[in-house]
């Protein structure tokens, strides 16, 4: 699961079904593709899920209440939790919906992030005897619960034994028969708040969904466990302590709640970008220590086979994609071609069945995209779907693809998905530079231990962010705004030269340094901010060439806005201002070197006063040629 499922408990006087699903509800903002409940009365169990919108599940319980029927105490049941999901792990449908049970349907659980060992369990679960009929990592921490019950242990220590055994990042929710005034929660490395009423408590992946009721909340800390019961809530660690929590109160409203208290939904994207970057990374690495992605239906002898890669996408996806191109280039040895989506087609490019196109889009349903992936596949190439929406259309018409786990992307300007799509075709460069074997296996491990530490280094540059933002307040009333860089440089000037132009309605364009000289020098005049990325000092010919081009716009009158590595003294001479980024890898360096770009378009957009999050003449998907 990525992070952004949404999850609800309740335990009180109310009607379980009517306070969880108005707690989905409040979390519909989030994206989802099914929602279910499951509710505890009289010994057993009712669960009730649906793909789709909470529209289906509504009609569903609504359908299943005859007058005097079974239903009826479902409606009013005391005890229960809601999900709604946001696919990773298998498509949406009703059979991978949330909540799942184990064997005996006496226990429920829904699930929010990614269990990377869950195929580990699974397989001992089958051993065992237990039948899982889903797809997902979620319903083997059922069936996990089933046996410690079985063994004589209450929820709580049933949850507080598998939680140990479990590795990846979760918040598990989950109610037993046999305790029909119990819920029980767990969190590591993904969010779990606790809403304290009288008489009754609540449980949610975020406040939205119980402000309504109560606005006295507990956050939950890392590997927790909180029993929820109506007269109270116990929280202990995994191994059974007491745990100190903070309690606080939420002040606020439900639109500020939905955006995490961030202004607008991109702040809040931009804010989850180091965790979406490590759930991406989540899960990649196999038992036998290989790389191992997604439904990746390509065999590792097709891939063998490939003698030429074409990457198509649109906007930022085509960024993306232009930043693959040296890191597959570079890692595999094989020739790599970058192509706009709506031109692919038209210049009838030359595809042999030893073709591979990657398709890059974040909602899977870009037409411009599509219709080179159909293309493509009438030339018999292979395809290659990257994509942050879990059975949308492009994917389902690749051969393999690779999720990218951002969590729904509200604001139509592409942050989280931008840097996830960086890591997916750094692994898929990778993945084929295994396969092909141009890259051992070790080298393929220290890559991907490296990727590892890109989270916190994202996180550095969000935590020195607001020199950004005084700057871009300050160039509120400018006309036009360059954007320079060099080798994966480029495509990140391109990138923030994009955000600018769609949220401050700017004219501001991209340029590769070096092309500077062939014509675009002569638009330097007095003043004209030029934002440069400058390449790692680890990378000389390309570091001092871009610190020449810096010294020549600065010459002709520039103000020089240069995002350089911390510890590079050779640009400081030169630079207006000067954004530090941490120190990475050439080819790693976009995913530090963007977040200014998108903070400073965002802020800069805001100083002028428009909604960054619906920016004009713009939709989130272009599904349209
Ligand atoms: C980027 O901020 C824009 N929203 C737009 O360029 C977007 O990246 C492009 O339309 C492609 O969308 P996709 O990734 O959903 O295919």
């Amino acid at each position: 699961m990525a992070r952004m499922c949404g999850i609800v408990g309740y335990v009180g006087s109310q009607s379980a079904l009517n306070v969880v699903v108005e707690g989905l509800a409040r979390l519909e903002y989030r994206g989802y593709d099914s929602a279910g409940t499951a509710v505890a009365f009289d010994g057993k169990l009712s669960v009730t899920k649906r793909a789709g919108k909470l529209v289906n599940l509504r009609d569903a319980l609504a359908g299943t209440q005859p007058p005097g029927g079974a239903d009826d105490e479902a409606h009013g049941a005391h005890s229960g939790i809601g999900h709604t999901r946001w696919a990773t792990h298998g498509p949406p449908n009703d059979r991978n919906a949330h909540p799942h049970v184990d064997c005996t349907g006496a226990v429920a659980v829904v699930h929010n992030g990614i269990i990377e060992n869950f195929a580990a369990l699974r397989l001992e679960l089958e051993r065992r005897g237990h039948e899982l009929s889903s797809d997902t990592d979620t319903e083997a921490v059922a069936h996990l619960l089933e046996e410690e019950v079985a063994k004589g242990a209450g929820l709580a220590d049933a949850m507080r034994k598998v939680c140990v055994r479990l590795e990846g990042a979760f918040t598990l929710v989950a109610i037993y028969s046999g305790e029909p005034d119990l819920v029980v929660g767990a969190r590591r490395n993904s969010p779990l708040v606790v809403g304290v009423g009288d008489g009754e408590n609540f449980l949610a992946s975020d406040v939205a969904a119980f402000i309504a009721h109560t606005r006295d909340a507990i956050e939950l800390g890392q590997d927790q466990i909180v029993e929820l019961r109506p007269g109270g809530v116990t929280v202990t660690g995994f191994d059974g302590t007491p745990a100190e929590v903070k309690d606080y109160h939420v002040d606020w409203d439900v639109s500020a709640a939905e955006k995490g208290g961030h202004d607008y939904f991109m702040l809040k994207e931009i804010a989850e970008q180091p965790s979406a970057v490590a759930d991406t990374l989540l899960g990649r690495i196999g038992a036998d220590g290989r790389l191992s992605l997604d439904e990746m239906r390509l065999t590792d002898d097709e891939l063998r086979d490939i003698d030429k890669i074409i990457i198509v996408a649109c906007g930022t996806a085509y960024h993306a994609g232009m930043i693959a191109k040296y890191a597959i280039e570079h890692w595999t040895q094989l020739p790599c071609e970058i192509e706009l989506a709506s031109e692919f087609r038209y210049r009838d490019p030359i595809l042999t069945r030893s073709t591979l196109v990657i398709a890059i889009s974040q909602s899977g349903e870009t037409m411009d995209t599509l219709m080179a992936v159909r293309h493509a596949r009438e030339q018999r190439a292979s395809v290659l779907g990257i994509c942050n929406v879990n059975g949308s259309t492009i994917p389902r018409e690749c051969d393999g693809v690779l999720y990218t786990h951002a969590g729904p992307e509200i604001a139509v300007a592409s942050t989280k998905a931008f840097l996830t799509q960086l890591i997916a075709v750094y692994l898929i460069a990778l993945y084929l530079a295994q396969v092909r074997g141009t890259k051992w296996g070790d080298e393929v491990f220290a890559m991907i231990q490296l990727l590892g530490t890109m989270p916190q280094k994202v996180e550095q540059v969000l935590e020195t962010i607001e020199p950004v933002r005084e700057l871009a307040r300050s160039l509120a009333g400018e006309r036009c705004v360059l954007f320079l860089g060099r080798h994966v440089g480029f495509p990140v000037a391109l990138e923030g030269a994009l955000k600018l132009k769609e949220l401050a309605y700017m004219h501001a364009e991209g340029f590769a340094a070096g092309e500077l000289k062939h014509g675009p020098i002569a638009l330097i005049e007095e003043g004209l901010p030029v934002v440069v990325i400058v390449p790692s000092r680890a990378r000389p010919i390309l570091h001092d060439k871009i610190v020449s081009n810096i010294q020549e716009i600065r010459a002709r009158g520039a103000r020089t806005i240069v995002i350089a590595e911390d510890g590079d003294e050779a640009v400081a001479p030169y630079a207006d201002t000067l954004i530090r980024v941490p120190a990475v890898p050439t080819l790693l360096q976009p995913l530090v070197a963007t977040v200014p770009l998108q903070v400073f378009a965002c802020e800069l957009a805001t100083a002028k006063g428009h909604d960054v999050d619906q920016p004009r003449n713009l939709a989130k998907s272009v599904t349209v040629e």
